[in-house]
């Protein structure tokens, strides 16, 4: 049955773990992944998350979640969006499910463009996060009425957003090509250390009366990556719009996985509907996106002290997790051979796995395969 069946190619980001775990050095690196390590390398589980288990423990049963997800994590997550006191969540003109987590939220949104508007394409940036091109399989030149994805904040893999100017424009463009923005926010609190902040993108669109969707993930910025909590929600004309649309999302999601997990689910809405949790949560994510900033500037400055003739200042211009060094798939292949340290191909590196005491190692490295 099986015999034609050839090995799939390895996955751009996820293979550089698998090659980083089958390394015995004791020196090696793994800057590849998007996920948060503290200063000591180790990943890290919040306290507010941690808070949240020890209040969800003695009360949760094992139930199935209805198709759509928690309807406590989607309000919460539509908060954190779209904003507090929002108008379209009063109105309930958002059409929103559960999601697992930014993938799963990316994925029901292109198998539902596929269903109900299988004539239009999606665009997608260039460069981008190497998982939409497999999620979207795609093209150029778009015509007036196509669908876009744009990196709400902190965009994989350059760490450079649109400034709130640039946005304005970018929405104002928009609406004059009569284009669908589809914002993919699985860094918001990490490009300027608060959620609120990094959902402007966003806010700009709403205020220009644009009707968007939009993929949330809580694996970075809660840190529940193995979780899968995330959000889908699309802004419809109206109340009925949305009962119409959220029911097809769910009649998606019924044979992909039925029903989506609850663990991660019940731990967001514990976090977000509690306001001590939730300020807790915010200093967290300040804590993480500082600790990105601090080791942001130690690589560049270990870079300078080595007197490398490159210019390193996009290191600390970059904001969000991720790093574009510039650096070519063969450099990044000599600092894999000869120093142990794995990126993506494409010189992206994750700011997470650098820490003090792998830093000026990682510059060192870094020197050495660039210099002329
Ligand atoms: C990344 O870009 O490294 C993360 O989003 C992890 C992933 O799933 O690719």
């Amino acid at each position: 049955w099986f015999g034609h069946v050839e090995p799939a190619a390895k996955d751009p980001i996820l293979g550089v773990t698998e090659a980083f775990l089958a390394d015995p050095s004791p020196d090696k690196v793994n800057v590849g992944v998007g996920a948060y390590r503290e200063d000591n390398g180790r990943p890290v589980v919040l306290d507010c998350v941690r808070e949240a288990e020890r209040r969800i423990a003695g009360s949760m049963n094992m139930e199935y979640l209805p198709m759509g997800g928690s309807m406590e994590m989607i309000e919460q997550s539509l908060k954190l969006a779209y904003g507090e006191d929002s108008d379209f969540i009063k109105d309930k003109r958002i059409a929103a499910v559960q999601a697992l987590s930014g993938t799963g939220a990316c994925r029901l949104f292109a198998d539902f463009q596929k269903r109900f508007l299988p004539d239009t394409k999606i665009y997608i940036p260039t460069p981008t996060w190497a998982n939409h091109h497999n999620i979207w399989r795609d093209a150029r030149n778009a015509p007036d009425g196509s669908f876009f994805l744009l990196h709400a904040c902190a965009h994989n893999p350059t760490g450079v957003d649109p400034s709130e100017e640039q946005w304005r424009e970018i929405s104002h463009e928009f609406k004059v090509k009569k284009h669908f923005l589809f914002f993919d926010m699985a860094y918001q609190g990490f490009a300027s250390g608060d959620p609120e902040r990094d959902a402007k993108a966003i806010r700009i669109f709403l205020d220009d009366g644009h009707q968007i969707g939009c993929a949330q993930s809580y694996a970075k910025n809660m840190g529940l990556y193995g979780q899968r909590a995330g959000c889908l929600s699309i802004l419809c004309d109206n109340e009925m719009q949305a009962v119409a649309v959220k029911s097809q999302l769910q009649q998606l999601a019924r044979p992909m996985y039925s029903n989506p997990p609850l663990h991660g689910a019940l731990i967001v809405s514990t976090i977000l509907s509690d306001p001590e949790l939730k300020s807790i949560w915010l200093q967290e994510v300040k804590c993480m996106a500082d600790r990105i900033i601090g080791i942001r500037k130690a690589l560049k400055e270990n870079l300078e002290r080595l007197a490398s003739p490159l210019s390193w200042e996009h290191i600390t211009n970059q904001i969000g997790m991720l790093c574009y060094s510039g650096m070519t798939p063969e450099q990044v292949d000599r600092l894999a051979n000869e120093f142990h340290i794995y990126m993506t191909c494409n010189g992206r590196i994750s700011m997470a796995g650098v820490t003090t005491r792998n830093v000026a190692y990682l510059a060192n490295a870094i020197h050495e395969v660039t210099k002329p």
